[in-house]
C-alpha cells in the first residue's frame, strides 16, 4: 500500500504507528490474511481521504491521518488480535449496521465494489474460526478489530 499511503499535492503522509506485541506462531492462511489486513487498510486510507474534504493540506498536516496496527495476545491467552485503526470520517450507525453485507459499499461508481469486509469476514470467521467486528465514531475513527484462535 506504500504507493496510496505517501504524500500528493492533497496531503501529507498518512502516518502508520505500529504497534506490534509478543505474539505467539499460528496456523493460518497467510495469503488470505494478507487480502484481509490490504482490505482494512484500503478501507481506512479512503475514510482517511474521505476526511480530508474541504481540508487544506495545511489543515490535514496540523491534525494529520493516522493508521494504527496494533497485534497483542487477548487477556485468556487463546487469540491473537489484530486492531486497524483510522482517524478518519467514521461511519453512521446506519452504515455500521451493513458494511458487512454483500456488495454494500457508500463509495460511489468505479470506486467501492462492496466486497471487501464481507470477503474478509469469510476469511476470518469461516477460515480462521474468528471474528472480525467493528468500532466506530461519526467523525472520530474507526477500527476493525480481528481475533483468531490459537488451536494448539
Ligand atoms: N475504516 C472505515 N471507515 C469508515 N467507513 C468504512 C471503513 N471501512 C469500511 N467502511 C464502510 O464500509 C463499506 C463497505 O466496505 P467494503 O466492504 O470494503 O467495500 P468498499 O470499500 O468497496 O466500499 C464502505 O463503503 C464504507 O462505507
Ligand atoms: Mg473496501
Amino acid at each position: 500500500m506504500k504507493h496510496r499511503l505517501k504524500a500528493n499535492e492533497h496531503r501529507p503522509v498518512i502516518e502508520v504507528v505500529k504497534n506490534y506485541g509478543e505474539i505467539p506462531q499460528l496456523e493460518c492462511f497467510p495469503g488470505q490474511l494478507n487480502q484481509v489486513f490490504l482490505n482494512l487498510i484500503a478501507n481506512a486510507i479512503d475514510a482517511l481521504e474521505e476526511s480530508n474534504k474541504g481540508l487544506s493540506f495545511q489543515q490535514v498536516e496540523d491534525n494529520p491521518n493516522r493508521i494504527t496496527i496494533v497485534t497483542t495476545l487477548s487477556e485468556d491467552r487463546h487469540h491473537v488480535l489484530i486492531q486497524i485503526q483510522d482517524n478518519g470520517m467514521g461511519m453512521s450507525e446506519n452504515v455500521k449496521q451493513k458494511l458487512f453485507g454483500y456488495l454494500f459499499t457508500t463509495k460511489g461508481v468505479g470506486k467501492g465494489t462492496g466486497l471487501g469486509l464481507s470477503i474478509s469476514r469469510q476469511i476470518i470467521e469461516e477460515k480462521h474460526g474468528g471474528q472480525l467486528t467493528v468500532t466506530s465514531e461519526l467523525g472520530k475513527g474507526t477500527e476493525l478489530a480481528i481475533a483468531i484462535p490459537i488451536l494448539s
